[in-house]
C-alpha cells in the first residue's frame, strides 16, 4: 500500500507536458486483436489498466513491449477466447475486448467487468449491440458466453450515448458484412482517435464526433503504426492544480478544442487562459467565483472531471452547484473533502458547495480514480500536510502523479505503508 503526502501552499509554475490518453488508448489496445500483425503505438501512458490490458492481451496469446511511452504489440499468434475472470475484474474496460475478439475469433467468454465503484456500470447496451449484429449470448452463472457464426450490420440505436458501447459496436462492426449505422453515439474525441486507429488499419468508419457512426464491413485489417491522443482529463486536472495554487502554468501536448466544456467554466469563475496552438497558458490570482454546472456527455462538461472541480469550486466566493447526470455514484470524494475542511451538502444528483473556507491537512481515503486526484488538488491548496491513502485508484490514470507535479514546484512524496 501507498499514500501521498502533500505539503500544501506553493503555487504550481512552469510547463508540462500531457501524457497520451488512457480512455483512447484502452479501446485501440482491445482493436488490435482485430487483426494479428506487429503494432507500434506511441503515447500509451504506463498506468495500471494499460498493464492489466497488456496482461490480458499476453494472456490470449499477444507478445509486448512498453519501453518510454511507445508500445510495441504483437497480436500474431492469439490462441485464446477466453479472458480471465481475475483480469476482466480488475477493470471496466476488459469489456472492450468483447466486440474484437467475436469479430476476430467468433466467440468469447466473459465475465462482468471490474473498475470504479462510481455507480452502476451496466453492459447491457454493449449486449444489445453486438446482438444486433447477429452475436448470441448464453448466460451462465458467473460468466457469458458470446458467439457468432458471422457479424452482420445492422442500424442501431443507443438509447444513451455510451462511450464503451459505442466503441464495442464499432470495433466489431468493421468486420461485420455490410454497412452497420449506429445512431445517438457518444461524441468524445476518444471515439474519434479509434475512428483513426480503425480506419489505418483499413477499417471504413465515418462519423465519430457526431451522433451517428457509420460503418462500411470489411474482409480484412492489418497491424498499423499510431500515436494516441493527449489526456484531456489529465491536462483538465493539471489546469486546476495550477488555478487552486495561483501559478502560472503551461500545458503541452494538448488539444485545445477537446478542454472546451473545462475551458468554460474555468474561465466563467475568473481564470484567464491562453491558448497558442497545442499549448495551453493557465495562470489565476483573483478570487474563483461560483457556477452551475452540469455533468454530460461530450461536448458537456465530463463527468470524469466532477470531482476535481469540485475542489477547485470550494475555494470559490459563494455558493456553486454541480449536477452529475452520467453516474449515479460519483460523489464518494465528498466525505474526505469535507474532512479537509470543504463545506458540501449533497442533495440527490446535486453537490451544492459553501465555498470561501480554506483547505486544512487532513488523512484523507482515495476511493476512486478522479475522486483521487481532487483529493491531490485539495492537498496542494491546503495549509499543513494531506496524507491521501489508496493511491493505487490514482495510478489508474495519472502516470506517476507526484512527478508531474513535482516538476512544477509541488511538494509531494510517495510514501510506502
Ligand atoms: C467511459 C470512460 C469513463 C467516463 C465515461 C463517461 C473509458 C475507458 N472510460 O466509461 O472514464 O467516466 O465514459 O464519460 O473510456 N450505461 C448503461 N449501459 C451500458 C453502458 C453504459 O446503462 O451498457 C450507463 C452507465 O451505467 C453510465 C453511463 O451509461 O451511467 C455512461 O457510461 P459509459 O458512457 O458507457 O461509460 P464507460 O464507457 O464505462
Amino acid at each position: 500500500m501507498e499514500k501521498f503526502a502533500v505539503q500544501g501552499g506553493r503555487p504550481l509554475s512552469g510547463c508540462l507536458r500531457i501524457q497520451g490518453s488512457k480512455n483512447a488508448a484502452l479501446p485501440i489496445l482491445a482493436a488490435t486483436v482485430l487483426a494479428g500483425g506487429q503494432y507500434s503505438i506511441q503515447d500509451v501512458p504506463h498506468l495500471t489498466d494499460i498493464s492489466v490490458m497488456l496482461e490480458i492481451l499476453t494472456t490470449l496469446g499477444a507478445k509486448s513491449n512498453h519501453e518510454q511511452s511507445v508500445l510495441t504489440l504483437d497480436t500474431s499468434s492469439l490462441f485464446s477466447s477466453h479472458i480471465p475472470v481475475d483480469l476482466m475484474g480488475q477493470m471496466r474496460s476488459s469489456i472492450f475486448l468483447m466486440g474484437p475478439m467475436l469479430a476476430r475469433f467468433g466467440e468469447v467468454t466473459i465475465y462482468p467487468p471490474g473498475g470504479c465503484a462510481i455507480g452502476e456500470r451496466k453492459i447491457d447496451l454493449h449486449i444489445q449491440g453486438l446482438k444486433a449484429l447477429g452475436a448470441n449470448f448464453t448466460y451462465f452463472e458467473d460468466h457469458i458466453h458470446c458467439s457468432a457464426k458471422e457479424l452482420i450490420g445492422a442500424d442501431i440505436g443507443l438509447s444513451f450515448p455510451s462511450v464503451g458501447a459505442t466503441e464495442n459496436i464499432m470495433m466489431a462492426a468493421t468486420l461485420a458484412k455490410g454497412k452497420t449505422i449506429i445512431r445517438n453515439a457518444a461524441k468524445e474525441p476518444e471515439i474519434i482517435d479509434l475512428q483513426n486507429f480503425l480506419n489505418r488499419m483499413g477499417a471504413k468508419v465515418c462519423g465519430a464526433g457526431t451522433a451517428v457512426i457509420e460503418i462500411e464491413g470489411v474482409e480484412r485489417l492489418e497491424a498499423v503504426s499510431y500515436k494516441v491522443i493527449p489526456d484531456r482529463i489529465v491536462a483538465g486536472t493539471m489546469l486546476l492544480a495550477a488555478c487552486m495554487t495561483g501559478g502560472r502554468l503551461t500545458l503541452e501536448n494538448i488539444v485545445n478544442e477537446h478542454l472546451t466544456g473545462l475551458i468554460d467554466i474555468v474561465k466563467q469563475c475568473g481564470v484567464e487562459i491562453e491558448y497558442a496552438h497545442d499549448i495551453i497558458i493557465v495562470s489565476n490570482n483573483v478570487p474563483i467565483q461560483p457556477v452551475s454546472v452540469v455533468t454530460g456527455p461530450y461536448p458537456e462538461f465530463p463527468t470524469d472531471m466532477q470531482a476535481q472541480l469540485m475542489a477547485f469550486l470550494a475555494l470559490s466566493k459563494g455558493t456553486s452547484v454541480i449536477r452529475e447526470t452520467v453516474f449515479d455514484g460519483r460523489f464518494k470524494h465528498v466525505e474526505a473533502l469535507k474532512k479537509m475542511g470543504a463545506q458540501i451538502n449533497i442533495m440527490g444528483k446535486e453537490a451544492h458547495i459553501q465555498g470561501g473556507t480554506a483547505f486544512k491537512g487532513a488523512e484523507v481515503n482515495a476511493t476512486d480514480l478522479r475522486g483521487g486526484a481532487a483529493l491531490v488538488l485539495a492537498g496542494l491548496a491546503a495549509s499543513g500536510t494531506t496524507f491521501v491513502n489508496q493511491v493505487h485508484h490514482i495510478d489508474r490514470g495519472y502516470e506517476r502523479i507526484e512527478r508531474q507535479l513535482q516538476s512544477i514546484g509541488a511538494s509531494i512524496k510517495r510514501i510506502q505503508t
